[in-house]
């Protein structure tokens, strides 16, 4: 392919879709991948009952694609990671979702191909949902690997001010101006506009992928989402003056990302900063 799908979701499988690109052509991968968790019997809440500080219907994921045997998922693990390895730049990183059910495998399979691992972040869900059942610990976090492609000379980017000084007023865990953790407070819910547009089962929130993407990419820089889902890496990509490509399976989720895409701005982050910063100088005044 000589010219990159900039700015497109793809529908399509995204080990097939990325054999298609060139070698070191993206800057940065936000890779929200099926955890393998659609096992056992169903569970759903709805709003009938109302918990202090739950917000919304939940349902425990139950999706053909999340439904793996032990080893189809590590083959599967390994052919994408092998590619998104190969399409990385030298320069560019990836971030990794999972939970205990799937992490581990990453983990390994990681160290296998020689990505390195450079941190590994703990997303701390202050608004976890309880466990009905009473017979266990409630889950209350999810784990993010932060990888670069393993080369000997570490060229990946990461922007140390940002992570010093930005602003992350709503993480009771980040210190201003102090170097930032490896455990992030960040609410799982959804503002009103994601949850107008953006219907998935497995909805990222778009604040924690500000961060990674301002983390670890600079404006103008090519972001890939291998499983696009709703579209929220891109939407987040787009609103913080990035491109992006996004894959999906699914020609539904395609469809609602498109939409979802169509109303947001270009930039719309640094229009937000731009517009409170005349604000403030009018108060000032
Ligand atoms: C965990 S969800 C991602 C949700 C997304 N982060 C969002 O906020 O909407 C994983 C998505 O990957 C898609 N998917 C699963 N296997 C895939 C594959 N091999 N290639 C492309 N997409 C895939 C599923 O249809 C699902 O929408």
């Amino acid at each position: 392919m000589n010219t990159l799908p900039i700015n497109r979701i793809i529908n399509g499988e995204c080990v097939s879709e990325m054999k298609k690109l060139p070698d070191s052509c993206v800057d940065l991968i936000i890779a929200d991948p099926p955890y393998n968790l659609s096992k056992g019997s169903e569970w759903k809440w709805d709003n009938s009952v109302e918990l202090q500080g739950m917000g919304g219907n939940w349902n425990k994921v139950m999706q053909v694609w999340d439904d793996f045997t032990f080893e189809s998922y590590m083959t599967f693990t390994k052919a994408w990671l092998t590619e998104a390895k190969r399409i990385l730049k030298p320069t560019g990183s990836m971030w990794i979702f999972g939970t205990y059910h799937n992490i581990g495998v990453i983990n390994v399979i990681c160290q296998m191909l020689g990505i390195e691992i450079i941190n590994e972040v703990v997303w701390y869900k202050r608004n976890a949902f309880p466990n009905l059942a009473g017979r266990r610990l409630t889950a209350s976090h999810e784990t993010i690997l932060w990888c670069n492609k393993g080369e000997k000379k570490r060229e990946y980017f990461f922007d140390y001010e940002y992570s010093k000084s930005g602003d992350f007023s709503y993480d009771s865990l980040k210190t201003p101006g102090k170097q930032m953790r490896t455990v992030w407070d960040i609410s799982n819910n959804k503002e009103k506009v994601e949850l107008k547009y953006g219907k998935h089962p497995t909805q990222k929130p778009i604040r924690i992928l500000k961060r990674m993407i301002k983390l670890a990419s600079r404006e103008g820089d090519i972001i890939l989402a291998p499983f696009s889902g709703s579209g929220s890496e891109c939407v987040a990509a787009k609103m913080t003056g990035r491109k992006y490509i996004g894959i999906e399976l699914d020609n539904l989720y395609c469809e609602i990302a498109a939409n979802r895409l169509a109303h947001v701005e270009a930039n719309e982050d640094q229009l937000g900063q731009l517009s409170l910063s005349l604000f403030e100088s009018e108060e000032t005044k």
